[in-house]
């Protein structure tokens, strides 16, 4: 099958006066039409950065962020972006859509594609809207720029419909109101509205339900199983919520440490975990089985992964999971596993895996 969407080797690094800081490293994916791809990893393994970088959006967004960064790391990126040599070193690989290279694409040309045929739900809630647009202005923008002849009754019928869609209550009398008059999941209801009303073949979501509460989440996750069963699109939801990445996807990719290190079909993600990172993170993960085991008055041993992520000015030479994996031998310390690829689809990149390594599998396996 051709893939709708794909990086190759994308790599994002923040170039500083004490070296170059490795946000994503070496990501690898690919995406086939109407599945939905889910992204998983902690906060701060880098999600964000690959998918700004993917849509060749990161430089842009980094330099709003720029004015954020803790004085103590004193990066001096935003005036090393004024060089173009800095600004084409940050982001390198690609990101290819039905077989372009979005970043190949100059930015008026990369437009064509964004909003349109791939829609962007940036993470936040209120924050990632407009403050001073009404919701209803937004919701139609992507409309406005790829359908610029479309008349202004069909645009407001079509904005209506599409906040209909997501349920947002009483929009025919709050869509002339501004973002802040909405609460975070009405705010995400908009954006999920906005990034669905050009009918794009793709919709990208960073963390659609963080920072929402429980009752909230549900609906969120709701609207995203609606779409998945109505529409013809494919969906990539990034998440750092194990249990918004269950529910949603039919095919996972875990990241640690700016890097993809498993990527495979939800039954074998969560049931056969292969990489021992993997295997951490769903043993921390509450099992239906362990919840009655609760229910019952058992006491169920939820084992966690020992240590914690590295920040990304130091992320250990060779695998970067080898300070916290109970596996690692002297290879793991020097060289980067590569992606070696197991029945069915199933991708790993750990040692252990590799063609000459796999003498070791009944370690991890049984
Ligand atoms: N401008 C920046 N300066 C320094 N560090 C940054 C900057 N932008 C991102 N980072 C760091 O890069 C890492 C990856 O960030 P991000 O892509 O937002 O991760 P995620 O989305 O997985 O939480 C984090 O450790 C974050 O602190
Ligand atoms: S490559 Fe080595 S350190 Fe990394 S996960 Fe595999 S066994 Fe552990
Ligand atoms: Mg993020």
């Amino acid at each position: 099958m051709s893939n709708l969407f794909a990086l190759d080797h994308l790599r994002v690094v923040l170039p500083s006066s004490k070296g170059d800081l490795v946000l994503v490293d070496d990501a690898s994916l690919e995406l086939q039409p109407k599945e939905c791809f889910g992204l998983l990893g902690e906060s701060g393994c880098g999600k964000s950065s690959l998918l700004t970088a993917a849509l060749g959006l990161f430089q842009i967004t980094q330099r709003y962020k720029d004015a954020q960064i803790k004085k103590e790391w004193s990066f001096p990126v935003q005036l090393q972006y004024e060089s173009k040599e800095i600004w084409n070193r940050t982001v390198s690989g690609h990101s290819f859509y039905r077989g372009i290279d979005l970043l190949s694409l100059n930015h008026s040309e990369r437009a064509r594609y964004l909003g349109s045929h791939i829609s962007f739900m940036p993470q936040g809630l209120a924050s990632a809207l407009t403050p001073t647009i009404s919701i209803g202005n937004q919701t139609g923008e992507p409309l406005a720029i790829h359908t610029p002849d479309i008349r202004s009754e069909k645009m407001k019928q079509r904005v209506f419909e599409y906040l209909d869609l997501v349920s947002l209550a009483d929009s025919r009398d709050r869509y002339i109101l501004d973002p802040s008059k909405f609460s975070g999941g009405e705010a995400q209801r908009v954006k999920l509205a906005m990034s669905l009303i050009a009918a794009p073949y793709l919709v990208i979501a960073d963390e659609p339900t963080s920072a929402l509460d429980v009752t909230v989440q549900r609906q969120v996750i709701g609207l995203f199983q609606m779409i998945k069963e109505e529409f013809d699109v494919a969906l990539m939801i990034v998440s750092h919520d194990v249990g918004v990445i269950a529910e949603l996807a039919d095919r996972i990719g875990i990241m640690y440490a700016g890097r993809i290190v498993e990527v495979g079909s939800a039954e074998e993600i969560f049931h056969r975990p292969k990489h021992p990172y993997s295997i951490g993170l769903m043993a921390s993960f509450p099992t239906i089985a362990m919840m009655r085991m609760a229910k019952g008055g058992e006491k169920p041993k939820l084992r966690g992964i020992s240590g914690a992520p590295p920040n990304p000015r130091e992320i250990p030479q060779g695998c970067g999971f080898h300070p916290r994996c109970p596996f690692a031998s002297d290879i793991c310390f020097t060289e980067k596993p590569s992606m070696s690829e197991l029945e069915d689809n199933h991708l790993v990149a750990c040692h252990l895996f590799a063609e000459d390594c796999r003498k070791h599998l009944p370690l991890l396996t049984g």
